[in-house]
Protein backbone atom coordinates (compact mmCIF):
# COMPACT_ATOMS: atom_id res chain seq x y z
CA UNK A 1 0.00 0.00 0.00
CA UNK A 2 1.46 2.99 -1.32
CA UNK A 3 2.09 5.89 1.73
CA UNK A 4 1.84 9.36 0.40
CA UNK A 5 4.74 11.25 1.89
CA UNK A 6 4.53 14.17 3.92
CA UNK A 7 8.21 13.68 4.71
CA UNK A 8 10.82 16.46 4.80
CA UNK A 9 11.88 14.08 1.31
CA UNK A 10 11.68 12.43 -0.68
CA UNK A 11 8.33 13.96 -0.97
CA UNK A 12 5.30 12.94 -3.37
CA UNK A 13 5.81 12.65 -7.05
CA UNK A 14 3.51 12.85 -9.20
CA UNK A 15 2.75 10.09 -11.85
CA UNK A 16 3.14 11.62 -14.81
CA UNK A 17 6.17 13.03 -13.92
CA UNK A 18 7.22 9.36 -12.77
CA UNK A 19 6.13 7.89 -16.08
CA UNK A 20 8.58 10.59 -17.89
CA UNK A 21 11.36 7.88 -16.72
CA UNK A 22 10.04 5.45 -18.92
CA UNK A 23 11.09 6.93 -22.23
CA UNK A 24 13.72 5.35 -24.47
CA UNK A 25 17.35 5.59 -23.37
CA UNK A 26 19.42 8.29 -25.79
CA UNK A 27 23.29 8.63 -25.32
CA UNK A 28 24.92 11.62 -23.76
CA UNK A 29 26.76 12.44 -26.74
CA UNK A 30 24.23 12.89 -29.51
CA UNK A 31 22.51 16.35 -30.32
CA UNK A 32 19.03 14.78 -28.76
CA UNK A 33 21.19 15.36 -25.24
CA UNK A 34 22.52 18.90 -25.69
CA UNK A 35 18.87 19.88 -26.44
CA UNK A 36 17.74 18.49 -23.32
CA UNK A 37 20.42 19.80 -21.26
CA UNK A 38 20.63 23.18 -22.37
CA UNK A 39 16.57 23.07 -22.25
CA UNK A 40 16.81 22.25 -18.48
CA UNK A 41 19.23 24.83 -18.17
CA UNK A 42 17.12 27.82 -20.01
CA UNK A 43 14.21 26.51 -18.17
CA UNK A 44 16.07 26.49 -14.12
CA UNK A 45 17.72 30.04 -14.95
CA UNK A 46 13.77 30.95 -16.23
CA UNK A 47 12.39 29.27 -12.98
CA UNK A 48 14.95 30.95 -11.09
CA UNK A 49 15.08 34.59 -12.70
CA UNK A 50 18.92 34.78 -13.02
CA UNK A 51 21.52 34.67 -15.35
CA UNK A 52 24.32 32.68 -13.23
CA UNK A 53 25.06 29.68 -14.18
CA UNK A 54 23.50 26.08 -13.49
CA UNK A 55 24.42 22.67 -13.44
CA UNK A 56 22.57 19.35 -12.94
CA UNK A 57 24.81 16.97 -11.68
CA UNK A 58 23.96 13.08 -11.08
CA UNK A 59 24.36 12.95 -7.82
CA UNK A 60 22.52 13.71 -4.47
CA UNK A 61 22.89 17.14 -2.82
CA UNK A 62 25.43 16.19 -0.63
CA UNK A 63 28.04 16.22 -3.94
CA UNK A 64 27.68 20.20 -3.16
CA UNK A 65 29.26 19.67 0.17
CA UNK A 66 32.23 18.03 -1.33
CA UNK A 67 32.39 20.18 -4.53
CA UNK A 68 32.60 22.87 -1.76
CA UNK A 69 35.30 21.82 -0.28
CA UNK A 70 37.38 20.66 -3.22
CA UNK A 71 36.62 23.43 -5.58
CA UNK A 72 36.03 26.78 -3.38
CA UNK A 73 37.59 26.45 -0.10
CA UNK A 74 40.96 27.98 -0.20
CA UNK A 75 41.96 27.88 2.79
CA UNK A 76 39.62 28.08 5.94
CA UNK A 77 35.64 28.05 5.61
CA UNK A 78 33.37 29.82 8.38
CA UNK A 79 30.47 27.65 8.81
CA UNK A 80 27.31 28.24 10.51
CA UNK A 81 25.89 25.20 12.27
CA UNK A 82 22.63 25.39 13.97
CA UNK A 83 21.00 22.13 12.86
CA UNK A 84 22.43 18.82 11.40
CA UNK A 85 22.78 19.42 7.69
CA UNK A 86 24.95 22.67 8.28
CA UNK A 87 27.00 20.87 10.62
CA UNK A 88 27.68 17.48 7.64
CA UNK A 89 28.63 20.65 5.40
CA UNK A 90 30.75 21.96 8.11
CA UNK A 91 32.06 18.01 8.63
CA UNK A 92 32.62 17.37 5.21
CA UNK A 93 35.24 20.37 4.12
CA UNK A 94 36.78 19.02 6.64
CA UNK A 95 37.33 15.83 5.83
CA UNK A 96 38.50 16.81 2.73
CA UNK A 97 41.45 18.31 4.56
CA UNK A 98 40.49 22.16 4.79
CA UNK A 99 40.37 24.12 7.73
CA UNK A 100 36.69 25.29 9.21
CA UNK A 101 35.31 27.25 11.78
CA UNK A 102 31.87 26.73 13.02
CA UNK A 103 29.52 29.72 14.69
CA UNK A 104 27.41 27.11 16.62
CA UNK A 105 23.67 28.54 16.83
CA UNK A 106 21.57 26.80 19.28
CA UNK A 107 19.29 24.25 17.32
CA UNK A 108 15.85 26.11 16.71
CA UNK A 109 17.44 29.72 16.44
CA UNK A 110 17.64 31.18 12.98
CA UNK A 111 21.78 32.67 12.31
CA UNK A 112 21.87 36.25 11.85
CA UNK A 113 24.02 38.77 9.94
CA UNK A 114 25.34 39.94 12.62
CA UNK A 115 26.65 36.94 14.00
CA UNK A 116 28.41 36.33 10.88
CA UNK A 117 29.72 39.59 10.51
CA UNK A 118 31.85 39.96 13.85
CA UNK A 119 33.40 36.77 13.16
CA UNK A 120 34.41 37.61 9.33
CA UNK A 121 35.98 40.77 10.44
CA UNK A 122 38.35 39.12 11.63
CA UNK A 123 39.82 38.81 7.85
CA UNK A 124 40.73 34.96 8.26
CA UNK A 125 38.03 33.22 5.81
CA UNK A 126 37.91 32.72 2.45
CA UNK A 127 34.56 31.00 2.00
CA UNK A 128 31.18 30.88 4.04
CA UNK A 129 28.48 28.31 4.51
CA UNK A 130 25.08 28.53 5.44
CA UNK A 131 22.03 26.42 5.65
CA UNK A 132 18.82 28.02 3.87
CA UNK A 133 16.14 25.65 5.40
CA UNK A 134 17.36 23.59 8.47
CA UNK A 135 15.32 20.24 7.82
CA UNK A 136 16.63 18.92 11.19
CA UNK A 137 14.76 21.69 12.73
CA UNK A 138 12.21 23.76 10.67
CA UNK A 139 14.56 26.89 10.77
CA UNK A 140 14.85 29.43 7.67
CA UNK A 141 17.84 31.16 7.53
CA UNK A 142 17.40 34.85 6.50
CA UNK A 143 19.78 34.23 3.25
CA UNK A 144 18.74 37.33 1.43
CA UNK A 145 19.88 39.61 4.60
CA UNK A 146 22.96 37.67 5.38
CA UNK A 147 24.01 38.01 1.67
CA UNK A 148 23.50 41.54 1.38
CA UNK A 149 25.22 42.51 5.16
CA UNK A 150 27.96 39.55 3.88
CA UNK A 151 28.53 41.22 0.47
CA UNK A 152 29.06 44.38 1.12
CA UNK A 153 31.79 44.15 3.66
CA UNK A 154 33.58 41.36 2.59
CA UNK A 155 32.35 40.69 -1.52
CA UNK A 156 35.36 38.24 -2.04
CA UNK A 157 34.22 35.87 0.11
CA UNK A 158 32.42 32.65 -1.06
CA UNK A 159 29.40 32.38 0.05
CA UNK A 160 27.72 29.35 -0.35
CA UNK A 161 24.27 28.06 0.51
CA UNK A 162 22.75 24.30 1.03
CA UNK A 163 18.86 25.36 -0.41
CA UNK A 164 17.92 21.35 -0.56
CA UNK A 165 14.75 21.62 0.85
CA UNK A 166 13.90 25.23 0.08
CA UNK A 167 14.57 25.48 -3.60
CA UNK A 168 11.77 25.29 -5.75
CA UNK A 169 9.36 25.67 -2.98
CA UNK A 170 10.79 28.83 -1.48
CA UNK A 171 11.98 31.76 -3.01
CA UNK A 172 15.33 31.31 -4.65
CA UNK A 173 17.05 33.99 -6.74
CA UNK A 174 20.76 33.71 -6.65
CA UNK A 175 21.23 37.45 -7.87
CA UNK A 176 19.30 38.81 -5.31
CA UNK A 177 20.65 36.34 -2.76
CA UNK A 178 24.34 37.25 -3.55
CA UNK A 179 25.63 33.72 -3.47
CA UNK A 180 28.29 32.23 -5.37
CA UNK A 181 26.70 28.51 -5.07
CA UNK A 182 23.38 27.89 -4.10
CA UNK A 183 22.48 24.15 -4.58
CA UNK A 184 19.42 21.72 -3.73
CA UNK A 185 18.64 17.79 -4.92
CA UNK A 186 15.36 16.78 -6.83
CA UNK A 187 13.65 14.84 -3.89
CA UNK A 188 12.51 17.80 -2.29
CA UNK A 189 10.84 21.39 -3.59
CA UNK A 190 11.34 20.05 -6.44
CA UNK A 191 8.94 17.22 -6.49
CA UNK A 192 10.99 14.57 -8.43
CA UNK A 193 12.84 11.63 -7.57
CA UNK A 194 16.23 11.13 -5.92
CA UNK A 195 19.68 11.32 -7.75
CA UNK A 196 19.64 14.70 -9.37
CA UNK A 197 21.37 17.77 -8.04
CA UNK A 198 21.26 21.37 -8.81
CA UNK A 199 23.58 24.47 -8.49
CA UNK A 200 23.41 27.89 -9.68
CA UNK A 201 27.35 28.84 -9.39
CA UNK A 202 28.22 32.82 -9.76
CA UNK A 203 31.16 33.77 -12.14
CA UNK A 204 33.14 34.44 -8.96
CA UNK A 205 33.30 31.13 -8.14
CA UNK A 206 34.07 29.56 -11.34
CA UNK A 207 37.07 32.33 -10.91
CA UNK A 208 37.88 31.11 -7.41
CA UNK A 209 38.11 27.18 -8.72
CA UNK A 210 41.21 28.43 -10.90
CA UNK A 211 42.73 29.80 -7.34
CA UNK A 212 41.94 26.13 -5.56
CA UNK A 213 44.25 22.78 -6.68
CA UNK A 214 43.42 18.94 -6.35
CA UNK A 215 39.65 19.52 -7.23
CA UNK A 216 39.14 15.82 -8.08
CA UNK A 217 36.85 14.72 -10.91
CA UNK A 218 33.39 14.56 -9.65
CA UNK A 219 34.00 17.64 -7.10
CA UNK A 220 35.79 19.67 -9.96
CA UNK A 221 33.40 22.15 -10.49
CA UNK A 222 35.21 24.20 -13.31
CA UNK A 223 35.71 20.83 -15.04
CA UNK A 224 31.71 20.86 -15.14
CA UNK A 225 31.54 24.59 -16.28
CA UNK A 226 34.31 23.95 -18.83
CA UNK A 227 32.90 20.81 -20.41
CA UNK A 228 29.44 22.80 -20.50
CA UNK A 229 31.07 25.82 -22.43
CA UNK A 230 32.45 23.46 -24.83
CA UNK A 231 29.85 21.00 -25.59
CA UNK A 232 26.91 21.74 -23.39
CA UNK A 233 26.98 18.64 -22.16
CA UNK A 234 28.15 16.66 -18.76
CA UNK A 235 32.04 15.42 -18.72
CA UNK A 236 30.62 12.08 -17.19
CA UNK A 237 27.31 9.59 -17.27
CA UNK A 238 24.37 11.67 -16.54
CA UNK A 239 20.79 10.12 -15.71
CA UNK A 240 19.17 10.81 -18.61
CA UNK A 241 15.92 9.41 -17.67
CA UNK A 242 15.81 11.50 -14.48
CA UNK A 243 16.96 14.46 -16.48
CA UNK A 244 13.92 13.80 -19.05
CA UNK A 245 10.98 14.27 -15.58
CA UNK A 246 13.26 17.03 -14.40
CA UNK A 247 12.53 18.84 -17.68
CA UNK A 248 8.89 17.79 -17.86
CA UNK A 249 8.47 18.81 -14.21
CA UNK A 250 9.92 22.43 -14.96
CA UNK A 251 7.49 22.94 -17.10
CA UNK A 252 4.56 22.29 -15.28
CA UNK A 253 6.92 24.54 -12.55
CA UNK A 254 6.53 27.13 -14.75
CA UNK A 255 3.19 26.98 -15.78
CA UNK A 256 2.19 27.72 -11.84
CA UNK A 257 5.36 30.53 -12.01
CA UNK A 258 8.06 30.68 -8.93
CA UNK A 259 5.73 33.16 -7.63
CA UNK A 260 2.78 30.91 -7.90
CA UNK A 261 4.92 28.01 -6.08
CA UNK A 262 6.44 30.43 -3.71
CA UNK A 263 2.58 31.62 -2.50
CA UNK A 264 1.03 27.84 -2.49
CA UNK A 265 4.44 27.13 0.04
CA UNK A 266 3.91 30.08 2.08
CA UNK A 267 0.26 29.28 2.71
CA UNK A 268 0.77 25.28 3.44
CA UNK A 269 3.60 26.58 6.29
CA UNK A 270 0.79 29.65 7.35
CA UNK A 271 -1.63 27.11 7.56
CA UNK A 272 0.14 24.11 9.25
CA UNK A 273 1.78 26.95 11.62
CA UNK A 274 -1.95 27.30 12.95
CA UNK A 275 -2.87 23.93 13.35
CA UNK A 276 0.52 23.73 15.20
CA UNK A 277 -0.17 26.60 17.77
CA UNK A 278 -3.91 25.00 18.02
CA UNK A 279 -2.73 22.09 19.28
CA UNK A 280 1.17 22.16 20.18
CA UNK A 281 4.13 25.02 19.90
CA UNK A 282 6.19 25.50 16.95
CA UNK A 283 9.94 24.06 17.72
CA UNK A 284 11.41 26.98 15.37
CA UNK A 285 12.02 31.09 16.78
CA UNK A 286 8.77 32.77 15.84
CA UNK A 287 9.70 34.55 12.69
CA UNK A 288 11.79 31.83 11.33
CA UNK A 289 9.92 29.15 9.99
CA UNK A 290 10.44 26.84 7.13
CA UNK A 291 7.98 27.21 4.63
CA UNK A 292 8.68 23.73 3.16
CA UNK A 293 8.64 21.55 6.50
CA UNK A 294 6.86 22.31 9.89
CA UNK A 295 9.09 21.20 13.36
CA UNK A 296 6.24 21.02 15.38
CA UNK A 297 7.47 20.43 19.91
CA UNK A 298 5.14 17.79 20.67
CA UNK A 299 3.64 19.07 23.74
CA UNK A 300 1.40 16.26 25.13
CA UNK A 301 4.14 13.96 25.01
CA UNK A 302 2.04 11.67 22.02
CA UNK A 303 3.92 8.94 20.16
CA UNK A 304 5.10 10.26 16.92
CA UNK A 305 5.74 6.51 16.12
CA UNK A 306 1.86 4.78 16.54
CA UNK A 307 0.97 8.08 15.29
CA UNK A 308 2.87 7.06 11.88
CA UNK A 309 1.87 3.32 11.81
CA UNK A 310 -1.89 4.66 12.41
CA UNK A 311 -1.01 7.11 9.40
CA UNK A 312 -0.01 4.26 7.09
CA UNK A 313 -2.77 2.34 7.39
CA UNK A 314 -4.90 5.86 5.77
CA UNK A 315 -1.84 5.34 3.26
CA UNK A 316 0.13 8.59 4.94
CA UNK A 317 3.50 9.29 6.00
CA UNK A 318 4.78 11.87 8.28
CA UNK A 319 8.39 12.86 9.71
CA UNK A 320 9.45 12.41 13.89
CA UNK A 321 11.93 14.77 14.87
CA UNK A 322 15.32 14.24 14.00
CA UNK A 323 18.19 12.89 15.90
CA UNK A 324 17.92 13.91 19.82
CA UNK A 325 14.76 15.29 18.55
CA UNK A 326 12.72 11.96 17.72
CA UNK A 327 9.52 11.96 19.57
CA UNK A 328 10.11 16.10 21.23
CA UNK A 329 8.84 17.23 17.72
CA UNK A 330 7.61 15.48 14.74
CA UNK A 331 7.81 17.28 11.09
CA UNK A 332 4.95 17.56 8.42
CA UNK A 333 6.47 18.47 5.29
CA UNK A 334 4.75 20.13 2.58
CA UNK A 335 7.22 20.58 -0.07
CA UNK A 336 6.43 20.14 -3.94
CA UNK A 337 3.13 19.68 -5.37
CA UNK A 338 1.42 19.47 -2.30
CA UNK A 339 -1.48 21.49 -1.16
CA UNK A 340 -3.57 23.51 1.88
CA UNK A 341 -6.16 20.92 0.88
CA UNK A 342 -4.16 17.96 1.43
CA UNK A 343 -2.16 19.29 4.59
CA UNK A 344 -5.67 20.01 6.52
CA UNK A 345 -6.69 16.51 5.52
CA UNK A 346 -3.68 14.98 6.69
CA UNK A 347 -3.90 17.24 10.57
CA UNK A 348 -7.14 15.86 10.53
CA UNK A 349 -6.05 12.28 10.35
CA UNK A 350 -3.76 13.39 13.03
CA UNK A 351 -6.39 14.67 15.11
CA UNK A 352 -8.58 11.48 14.82
CA UNK A 353 -5.68 9.26 15.89
CA UNK A 354 -4.52 11.53 18.97
CA UNK A 355 -7.86 12.41 19.87
CA UNK A 356 -7.27 16.13 19.97
C1 LIG B 1 19.17 20.73 4.31
C2 LIG B 1 19.70 19.46 3.74
N1 LIG B 1 20.94 19.44 3.27
C3 LIG B 1 21.46 18.33 2.72
C4 LIG B 1 20.75 17.16 2.65
C5 LIG B 1 21.35 15.95 2.01
O1 LIG B 1 20.76 15.85 0.76
P1 LIG B 1 20.92 14.53 -0.11
O2 LIG B 1 20.36 13.41 0.71
O3 LIG B 1 20.11 14.84 -1.34
O4 LIG B 1 22.36 14.36 -0.39
C6 LIG B 1 19.44 17.12 3.15
C7 LIG B 1 18.66 15.88 3.13
O5 LIG B 1 17.65 15.74 3.76
C8 LIG B 1 18.90 18.31 3.69
O6 LIG B 1 17.65 18.33 4.17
Amino acid sequence: MHKRLLIPGPTEVKSDVLKQQAKPLIGHRPKEFTELYTGIFDKLQKFHKTKQWVTVPTASGTLFMDMTARSLVKEKALCCVNGAFSKRCADTIKACGKEIEKIEIEWGKAVKPEVILEKLDSGKYDTLTLCHNETSTGVRNPIYEIGKAVKKEHPDIMYVIDSVSAMGGDKVIPEEIQCDLIYASTQKAYALPPGLAIGFVSDAAIKRCEEVPNRGRYTDLKGLYDYYQKKQQTPSTPNVSLLYALSYQLDRMLEETSEGRHKRHEEMAKWTQEWAKKHFEMFPEPGYESITVSTIKNTKGKSVAELNKELAKRNYMISNGYGDLKEKTFRIGHMGDWTTADIKDVCSHIEEIWEL
